[in-house]
Formats: C-alpha cells, sequence, structure tokens
C-alpha cells in the first residue's frame, strides 16, 4: 500500500516536470524571438525537432592502395553514421568524411589498421552550425535589412526580391515557376527587358545546405542593378538576367528549421525522404555518380523528371530558351573552389571543349587575381566526381545552351567547415564568383556566341 502511494506521487511528480519544462522554455523565447544573438532562443530552429552534431568529426582520408578504396565503399554501404562528401574512388583522392560522435573509436581504429594517411579538420562539428545559425537574421525581419553579412530564411529572401521589384520597377520582375514538392513557391527575378538581348541564366541553391549560394545570387542581383562598376553596369545593359536563388525551397527551409546538413528536396519515400534535385535531370539519367536508394544523398529519384522542381525548371527553360535566347547557364553550389562545364556523366568532350576550357581558366584566374583563391576550371566528370542527371548536363546537351558551367563557391576541398562557411566569407564569395561569370561572359562574347 505504502509503496503503491509512492510510486504514484512520483508518477505525478514526473508529470508535472514534463508538463512545466516545455512551459518555462516556452516563456523564455516567447520575449526574445527577435534576438539573434541569443542562444538558447533566438537560435534558429530552437525548441523545434533539431539534428545535432555534439563532438562529430570531420576526417579527410588519403587512398593510397585498392584495397583501402573498396574498404570504404563497403564503409559508405553499410553505414549511415557516417557522410561522405563523395564516395571513395581512385588512388590519390582526398575524401572529407563527417563521424558521428558514437563511430570517432570505430573509425579512428580503421585508419590505423588499413594505414590510411589522414588528418581530422573538425572535432566538433556542431560548432561551426551554432556559429552559422548565429550569422542569420530573424525570419520575420524587414527586407530592407537584407545584406551580405548574413544568411536569411527564404521567406526574407523572397521579401527582399519584392522589395527589388519595388525599387527597381522598370529592370527588375519577379517570376514564380509554382510550387515545389511542399507547396513552396520558386521564385527568381529577370533584371534587364530588352527584348534584343541575350539572356543568362542563374540556378542556385539545388542543395539545400549549400547557403552561399543563394546569398551569392541575391549579391549577383543587387550588383547588376546598383553597381557603378562600368563594366558590371555593361554586362546589366546588354543581357538579361534571369536568376533563381533558391530552387530547392523545401529542402533550404529544412536546413534552418531541423537540419543544416540536408541536401536534396523532400519528397517522402517510406521512412525516408529527399531525392537529390541535381542528379534528377533527364540527361544519361542514374547512369553513373548517382544512386538509387532513396536514403542516399545522391538518390536520382524514381525516374527522371520525377521532381516538381526538376519539371518547373525544366518547363521554364523549354519555354523560354529561344524566346529569351538564353546563352548561359551557371548552376552555383559549393564547395571546393571549381569552375566546371558539362559533361557530368562522361569524360568525352562537348563540341565546344576548348572555348569552356579556356573560358574558365581565364575566370579563374581572375579570381586568382581579385582575392587569391584558387580555383580549378574543367569539364565536371575530370574535375570533381562523374556525376549524371545534372541540371547542367540537361541544360547544355536537351535545351542546347552552349555556354553552362556549374561553380562549387568556397571553401577549398579540405574546409574544415564544409558547407557551413562564415558569413564573413559571404562577400568575398560572392564577388569572385559574380568576377568568373562576368569574365566568361566577357571572353564568350568575343568569340561571338552572344552574336
Ligand atoms: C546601392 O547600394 C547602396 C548600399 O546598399 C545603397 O546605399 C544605395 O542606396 C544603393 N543605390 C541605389 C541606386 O539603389
Ligand atoms: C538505376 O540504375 C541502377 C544501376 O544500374 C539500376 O539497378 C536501377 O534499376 C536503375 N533505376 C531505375 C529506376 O531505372
Ligand atoms: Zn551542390
Amino acid at each position: 500500500m505504502e509503496i503503491h502511494r509512492i510510486l504514484h506521487t512520483l508518477k505525478w511528480q514526473l508529470r508535472l516536470r514534463l508538463l512545466v519544462i516545455p512551459l518555462l522554455t516556452m516563456t523564455a523565447c516567447g520575449a526574445n524571438t527577435e534576438s539573434v544573438s541569443d542562444n538558447t532562443c533566438g537560435v534558429v530552429g530552437a525548441g523545434k525537432d533539431q539534428a545535432r552534431y555534439d563532438h562529430y568529426r570531420i576526417y579527410n582520408v588519403q587512398f593510397d592502395n585498392e584495397e583501402q578504396i573498396a574498404l570504404f565503399q563497403q564503409l559508405e554501404k553499410e553505414s549511415d553514421s557516417l557522410t561522405f562528401i563523395g564516395h571513395a574512388r581512385e588512388i590519390g583522392q582526398k575524401l572529407s568524411i563527417l563521424v558521428a560522435a558514437h563511430r570517432v573509436a570505430d573509425f579512428a581504429d580503421l585508419l590505423e589498421t588499413y594505414k590510411l594517411q589522414h588528418r581530422v579538420l573538425t572535432y566538433n562539428f556542431q560548432e561551426k552550425i551554432d556559429r552559422n545559425m548565429r550569422e542569420v537574421l530573424p525570419e520575420h525581419i524587414d527586407a530592407s535589412k537584407y545584406d551580405w553579412q548574413h544568411f536569411f530564411h527564404l521567406k526574407t529572401i523572397y521579401d527582399w526580391m519584392d522589395r527589388m521589384a519595388a525599387k527597381y520597377p522598370d529592370q527588375l520582375s519577379v517570376l514564380n515557376l509554382g510550387s515545389s514538392t511542399q507547396g513552396n513557391d520558386i521564385k527568381g527575378v529577370k533584371v534587364g527587358n530588352n527584348p534584343a538581348n541575350k539572356a543568362i541564366f542563374i540556378e542556385s541553391g539545388i542543395h539545400a545546405r549549400e547557403w552561399i549560394a543563394p546569398a551569392t545570387a541575391t549579391y549577383i542581383i543587387n550588383e547588376l542593378l546598383n553597381s557603378t562598376d562600368e563594366r558590371v553596369q555593361k554586362l546589366a545593359k546588354n543581357y538579361n538576367w534571369f536568376v533563381f536563388p533558391c530552387v530547392n525551397p523545401d529542402g533550404y527551409k529544412y536546413t534552418f528549421e531541423h537540419d543544416r546538413m540536408w541536401r536534396k528536396n523532400r519528397q517522402l519515400f517510406g521512412t525516408c525522404r529527399g531525392v537529390d534535385l541535381n542528379r534528377n535531370y533527364p540527361d544519361h539519367w542514374n547512369s553513373t555518380g548517382s544512386s538509387s536508394d532513396p536514403t542516399r544523398y545522391d538518390f536520382a529519384g524514381p525516374s527522371a523528371a520525377s521532381e516538381l522542381e526538376t519539371q518547373r525548371l525544366i518547363e521554364f527553360i523549354r519555354e523560354n530558351v529561344e524566346k529569351e535566347q538564353i546563352k548561359t547557364y551557371i548552376a552555383l553550389h559549393s564547395y571546393s573552389q571549381m569552375l566546371m562545364f558539362p559533361y557530368g556523366y562522361t569524360k568525352e568532350h562537348v563540341s565546344n571543349y576548348d572555348d569552356l576550357q579556356e573560358f574558365g581558366k581565364k575566370a579563374s584566374a581572375a579570381i586568382k587575381a581579385e582575392s587569391g583563391r584558387d580555383y580549378v576550371s574543367g569539364n565536371l566528370y575530370e574535375t570533381i566526381y562523374p556525376s549524371s542527371g545534372g541540371s547542367m548536363d540537361w541544360a547544355h546537351a536537351e535545351a542546347g545552351i552552349p555556354i553552362a558551367y556549374t561553380f562549387e563557391l568556397r571553401g577549398p576541398p579540405d574546409s574544415q567547415d564544409l558547407f557551413i562557411l562564415p558569413a564573413v566569407e559571404i562577400q568575398p564569395t560572392a564577388s569572385e564568383a559574380f568576377t568568373a561569370i562576368r569574365t566568361i561572359v566577357e571572353a564568350a562574347a568575343e568569340k561571338g556566341y552572344y552574336k
């Protein structure tokens, strides 16, 4: 009898505690939702179900023999606690791997046993994410606060585009391709409206976690409208620009609200989610460098162009490639500092390989001169890794857009931050990316691509 009473009391105490703690948390945060720097409340996603990466390590490993490669291919297949940034493929290759805290001992033992050369780049990945989340301004701030010293929610980016349309009604219009899988609009802008102009299309944010891409896209929009540099003004005057900062809006939102490392869209497949939209395009789809397993980061989808986001983009390009004379397609990604042209699915050369190679080299030289950063240029297949179903291959081969590049922006291939680029690097990264685009467009113009 006595025991029963005690248990009963304990149960109530527990229930009360469960009830009281969330209430306290809610009150504390409610008063402080606008605070950016506050650690518990202003931080993006606080109070929601959010992935954490405490004491996750980033290793950079090098493969010196076939046995090590086979071992790591096997390891990637069987473990969901190791996030590979690329696949093990060839001797001499260096690969970054994010290792879950509970696998650190295991993993370190494996490296030792099989004598892999390696470095630990980061010891606690969550610290990078925490720092990054403090660089995000609150979702509902006024769009006049938009800048290139912070990262911004989807809503703020869209509000900012509307604001720019109001500010520059003659030069900028907002375009809406329609909704994503989860019902978010896919919006972009058209800058310039001279019907005689050739057009340049910039796609950004297809991979959700690569936040520097949307930041760079909005920087370019702003530069086109507001730069006092004559070279930029000339480009704004002589070309029409289509810029879509967030072509994967569901994924982008998810990185703010639930998991900073999310890459794909949010399509549901039983127990897991997401198609890699940059493996979903209908050009040599599912032929190389993609997965048919929905749990994988590079899942190509159940069929070519299965995803609404892919379909929206394809439809827009198909409808406008002739009408708007779209001659250049740039896709913005991070990280690795690379300027790549087609193909991704084969090492065979495109018909204008020499030109694209030349423009890419000029662009990386221009970046080097501007910021001292090294960007490697070349065809995608040989420069980063083979992959099929990418938007750039489709834009070039299927839509017939002759100048097509995929940029991997900062940081370097052995970055300690992976996709979590510090906000102080937004401005220089965006500036050097725009310099590269300018260089490519000017060089292509000289070769007669926009005649
Ligand atoms: C250009 O941008 C600067 C800095 O953001 C701003 O102060 C200025 O008003 C802008 N100029 C125009 C013409 O919009
Ligand atoms: C994708 O390719 C893999 C490997 O060749 C194959 O097993 C799979 O059936 C393909 N998926 C589809 C939907 O065709
Ligand atoms: Zn990417």
